[in-house]
């Protein structure tokens, strides 16, 4: 016998079913959102060429989507809309109202939709916000009025959360005031209260038209998202964003920001999301094709990550597959 005691960690791996038994968290598709693109410049459902799998929809098309997602099991929605037409001010909001209108329309209660609330997919110059006249600049003021007045649009088409992804102080006040003002105080806010300033964003540029950069003096969005190296300001902005009304609160990316998920866990008493965006979803996606790895158990196994972090919600471009593959997931 050895001379010194060590555990039987291997009893607890040793079947199915125990490891079952022992798991200290679980995956539920009902809390995971699907992400969807509607592209006002295309006449029919087009794949995105850097997001496998994903595409862009017309209004059409996507209310198929919609159809064939809730028989897969999902119900819950994240909405792009890419209005063709881009411009500095005076933004035209009516195709994204129009697609919200419609999808309430057709599937009512049987679908939650959130709205994406930024300017980057309407702006020529890609920024979240409204530039000074030397373009060297986001403004944030006059920035927060334009998403508030946004967000209303949104919600009086029936959307039934806004979520703001621009990065700008005070808009979750500024929307939260206006919903109110309007007898919106059903529809809730989904912050994209952590959200980094990250490579791993590519591929939605492509999807959206909105990289930021051309006819400009900023060329990347570090002057209002996150900077990977200060934690406390993730941890601030979102404390912050609880206090102004945010219903959820959300972590972007999700991986490489694990150590925010498990913090804000522990700080903050609101559901707390975790979006695995496009480069994140596409470097599997990219393995997976490679032969490397098992893209359905890769998926599964980054999913559990962020259950483990204390994510509750997952946004994810796979989440229509998240029934099927959390069925059959092996422990
Ligand atoms: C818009 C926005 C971005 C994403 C969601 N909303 C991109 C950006 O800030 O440039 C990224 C989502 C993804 O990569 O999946 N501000």
């Amino acid at each position: 016998m050895s001379a010194f005691y060590h555990s039987n960690q291997r009893r607890l791996r040793s079947s199915t079913h125990i490891r079952e038994l022992a798991a200290s968290v679980q995956l539920n598709y009902k809390q995971f959102i699907q992400p969807l693109f509607v592209d006002e410049s295309i006449t029919k459902q087009t794949p995105i060429s850097t997001l496998s799998e994903i595409n862009s929809d017309t209004v059409q098309s996507a209310l198929k989507q919609i159809e064939a997602d809730l028989k897969k099991g999902i119900s819950k929605f994240l909405l792009f809309p890419v209005p063709e037409k881009k411009t500095e001010n005076n933004f035209d909001y009516s195709f994204a109202v129009n697609i919200i209108h419609q999808i309430k329309k057709t599937f009512g209660n049987s679908v939650w939709v959130a709205a994406d609330v930024c300017l980057c997919a309407y702006t020529s110059h890609g920024h979240c916000g409204i530039l000074n006249a030397a373009k060297d600049k986001v403004l944030n003021d006059a920035s927060v009025k334009e998403l508030a007045n946004y967000a209303l649009q949104l919600a009086q088409a029936g959307a039934d959360c806004i979520a703001p992804s621009d990065m700008m102080d005070g808009r979750i006040g500024a929307i939260r005031n206006i919903l109110n003002e309007n007898g919106f105080d059903d529809v809730s806010i989904m912050s994209y209260s952590a959200k980094f300033s990250s490579q791993f964003y590519g591929p939605f540029r492509d999807a959206c038209k909105s990289a930021p950069g051309g006819n400009c003096n900023i060329h990347n969005r570090k002057t209002y998202q996150a900077s990977a190296f200060n934690k406390k300001d993730a941890i601030v902005s979102t404390i912050r964003d609880i206090n102004e009304g945010a219903d959820i609160v959300m972590v972007k990316p999700a991986l490489p920001y694990l150590d925010v998920i498990q913090d804000l866990h522990t700080k903050i008493e609101v559901p707390l999301a975790a979006y695995h965006v496009s480069g994140e979803y596409q470097s599997i996606e990219l393995l997976a094709q490679n032969n490397s790895i098992e893209r359905d158990k890769a998926h599964i196994e980054i999913w559990t990550a962020l259950k483990r972090g204390g994510a509750d919600i997952i946004i994810s471009y796979a989440a229509r597959h998240a029934k099927e593959w959390i069925e059959k997931v092996e422990y």
